[in-house]
């Protein structure tokens, strides 16, 4: 295949270099384009424009593929947990035996957040959404940590703090929503384990996490750990790219995240099932609505997959297992499953190439797991947690690096003189 293409423009030629990439995807090198040609591009939404040669995360989605670094993402939710996967997908490789350790032990000793900070929480309204909570307080961060104004992707400190304390800020959230005392994390604790605790335990009585709960918090997490350059990515590289630092450029990604076309997804799938079941569970008519575009069937189709996406199928399967493990019956799962039984047999879907994504089968796990709907979206943060730091150093380490800057096509006014107010 041709490694140039040609743009013929106003009867000149330009040669553009196409770039291939390790498993074979091909782009235009449009770099010079501006300065060559005069010309921009025009791409809203950013369908086929590529922001960065990355190395963390490989996606096909016509295929159905996933995976960090090179695994497998089935292989890493079967046999990793989600510190090691933090690790492989921040520092590039799976650590070894002392890298692991000491990783977690960075991880353990940065886990409590500032008291000061604490008393933050006192000033939101119980009934605030979490997801403004653990942003404000994830920017907050920053002003404890004043070496961070001057970012370095070496200062591995900073990396483990944002990793580490999100999921206290997230934990005491939710304890301060309900009323109850924060519970301070135990260093003898896993990451999962100790969340759940922090979540779970109260004062007085003693907490032990259930291994199988932790097993199905590990996969989760590790199953939203990157997803290359979605909308929050995106957001969290163009943050960083102003040398804004780590704490504000996480900050603002968990806010792009939010959306309910993005992670907000995942609240939008149960809200749209408890819709379903509370109006006495006509899921085909809900179906007929979504083709006559009256509804969005929510956690379906995705901007890259058009195939299955592999998430879902894992989470589907530990939906059925978590469940079983805690003898628990969810009607929302039935309802799901017929919608996504209606929907894989029907042309509007078939031709749309329509399928469940990572947030369809994700909040029935996070239900099972006590978690309340409006923190669901919390748990998608933390899971992207170590994408966004991976992809945050990977531009900061890139020397090529420049501020985020897109262009635009004016399409407004064109010069015209003030109208002093009485004349308008
Ligand atoms: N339900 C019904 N129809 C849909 C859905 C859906 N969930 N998703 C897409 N379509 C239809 C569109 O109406 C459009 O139909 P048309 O050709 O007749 O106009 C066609 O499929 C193409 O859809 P677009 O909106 O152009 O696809 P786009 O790539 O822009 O959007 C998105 C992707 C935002 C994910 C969309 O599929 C959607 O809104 N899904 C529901 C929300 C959701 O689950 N978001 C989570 C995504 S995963 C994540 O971010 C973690």
């Amino acid at each position: 295949m041709s490694d140039t293409a040609k743009l013929i423009y106003d009867g000149n030629e330009y040669p553009l270099n196409v770039i291939t990439g390790t498993e074979g995807e091909r782009a235009i090198d449009i770099r010079t384009l501006r300065a060559d040609t005069g010309l921009v591009t025009l791409d809203s939404g950013y369908a086929n424009t590529g922001a960065a040669e990355s190395s963390i995360t490989f996606l096909n989605g016509e295929q159905g593929v996933l995976r960090y670094r090179g695994y497998p993402i089935d292989q890493l939710a079967e046999c990793s947990t989600f510190v090691e996967t933090s690790y492989l997908l921040i520092f590039g490789k799976l650590p070894n035996h002392s890298e692991l350790e000491e990783f977690r032990q960075m991880l353990t000793y940065h886990s409590m957040i500032h008291e000061g900070m604490r008393h933050f929480f006192e000033g939101f309204p119980a009934t605030g959404h979490p997801m403004s909570i653990l942003s404000s307080m994830v920017c907050s961060l920053s002003a404890y940590y004043p070496d961070c104004l001057d970012p370095d992707a070496g200062n591995l400190k900073h990396i483990a703090r944002v990793l580490s304390k999100v999921r206290t800020i997230a934990a005491f959230a939710y304890k301060h929503s309900i009323g109850q005392p924060v519970i301070y994390p135990r260093n003898d604790l896993d990451y999962c384990g100790n969340f759940l605790r922090m979540m779970y335990a109260v004062p007085a009585e003693p907490y032990e996490p259930d291994p199988e709960m932790v097993k199905a918090l590990n996969m989760l997490l590790i199953l939203h750990g990157d997803h290359e350059q979605n909308c929050s990515t995106s957001t969290v590289r163009l943050v960083g790219s102003s040398n804004a630092n780590l704490y504000a450029a996480i900050s603002a990604g968990i806010l792009a995240l939010w959306g309910p076309l993005h992670g907000g997804a995942n609240q939008a799938v149960i809200e749209m099932l408890e819709g379903i079941r509370d109006s006495g569970g006509d899921y085909k008519g809900f179906m007929q609505g979504v083709k006559d575009k009256r509804e969005r069937l929510m956690g379906f189709g995705h901007r890259v997959y058009k195939n299955y996406d592999p998430r879902a199928k894992l989470l589907q399967g530990m939906a059925d297992r978590l469940l079983a493990h805690l003898g628990l019956h969810d009607p929302l799962l039935d309802i799901a499953k017929h919608l996504e039984q209606i929907a894989l047999a029907d042309d509007y879907f078939i031709e749309r190439r329509l399928y469940p994504n990572v947030d369809f089968y994700s909040g029935i796990v996070y239900r099972a797991l006590g978690i309340p709907t409006n923190m669901f979206t919390v748990m998608f943060a933390l899971g992207r947690m170590p994408g966004w730091i991976a992809q945050w150093r990977e531009m900061h380490l890139d020397p090529g690096r420049r501020i985020g800057r897109p262009r635009q096509i004016y399409v407004g006014e064109t010069e015209r003189e003030y109208v002093p107010i009485d004349k308008r």
